[in-house]
């Protein structure tokens, strides 16, 4: 056991969560783990728990081997079977309403340097949430907010890596409205041909990172934050196509700013702001 005691939830016999537990060095990320073989979604198991409002759940993490209904922003599916990193984080942030926007970032920059730091891969963050390797997604995430007046009452961050997924298996199981997109996934497996990655390690990475960049948060160091996520991006500086009420234009990404909104310059120098969730953004 490292530094804390750790709470295990785990209905199964699975040796995963006591292993990663006995690696883990975080001090209130994972205070609690659920582990499960199958859900239906971590993402929505995390929001019920948290919901129930009958102990702290700061720092819970839900992590399950498969998921049968695993969820993808805009109400997509996200194909989650056993090989994978399919898990959520529940904060109880002790941040202003006005900096939840950089949540989603905080999880993209830990998935990031997850990758970076277990397989050598350059992963980088494509503008708001995914995760690609030479323009493949490798992941994503997803960030449930509940704000209570100016308060945040609770965050879920959602994780999803395709780790030792095969992919082409993927695309069997998807929708012919979804086809284009997984014809664009890829896995930490498929890029580093055909090796596996030891997926207990890269959840203790995850974790921990996760543990790292929310704290930064917490002590107000965002200006690094959107710093080392202009670093890390693959959409600034590249012409891009925004998708907006109805309407598509093709500009170039100039800028992340302090809340996280992506900048962008228009042919006709205009300078728009791009908020997460009101727009989809492609490289062109
Ligand atoms: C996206 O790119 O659309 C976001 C994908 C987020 C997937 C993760 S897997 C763990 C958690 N549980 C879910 O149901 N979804 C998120």
């Amino acid at each position: 056991m490292q530094g804390i005691d750790r709470i295990i939830v785990c209905p199964s016999q699975s040796q995963f969560p006591n292993e990663l537990s006995q690696i883990l060095h975080t001090l209130t990320i994972a205070k609690k783990i659920h582990f499960y073989k199958e859900v239906g979604s971590t993402q929505d198991l995390a929001i019920s728990i948290v919901k129930k409002k009958f102990e702290d759940t700061h720092g819970t993490v839900i992590i399950a081997e498969r998921q049968k209904n695993g969820k993808g922003r805009i109400d997509r599916k996200w194909i989650s079977p056993k090989g994978g990193v399919w898990l959520s984080v529940i904060l109880k942030p002790k941040i202003k309403a006005a900096q939840a926007t950089l949540l989603p970032i905080v999880a993209a920059l830990a998935v990031c340097d997850t990758i970076n730091q277990k397989t050598r891969l350059n992963s980088k963050i494509k503008w708001p949430n995914d995760i690609v390797i030479e323009g493949k997604k490798v992941s994503g995430t997803l960030v449930d907010i509940s704000i209570d007046s100016k308060n945040i009452d609770y965050a879920v961050l959602g994780i999803g890596i395709n780790a030792n997924v095969d992919v082409t298996n993927i695309k069997r199981y998807i929708d012919t409205n979804s086809r284009k997109r997984a014809l664009e996934m890829t896995s930490l497996k498929k890029e580093l041909s055909g090796k596996k990655v030891n997926i207990i390690d890269l959840s203790r990475i995850l974790l921990e990172k996760l543990e790292y960049y929310y704290l930064q948060l917490e002590k107000h160091y965002s200006k690094r934050i959107i710093q080392k996520c202009r670093q890390r991006s693959e959409t600034l500086n590249n012409l891009v196509v925004v998708e907006q009420q109805n309407e598509s234009f093709e500009c170039k990404a100039i800028d992340i700013d302090s809340d996280g909104a992506l900048i962008v310059k228009k042919s006709d120098n205009n300078i728009l702001r791009i908020v997460v969730g009101d727009a989809l953004v492609r490289r062109k």
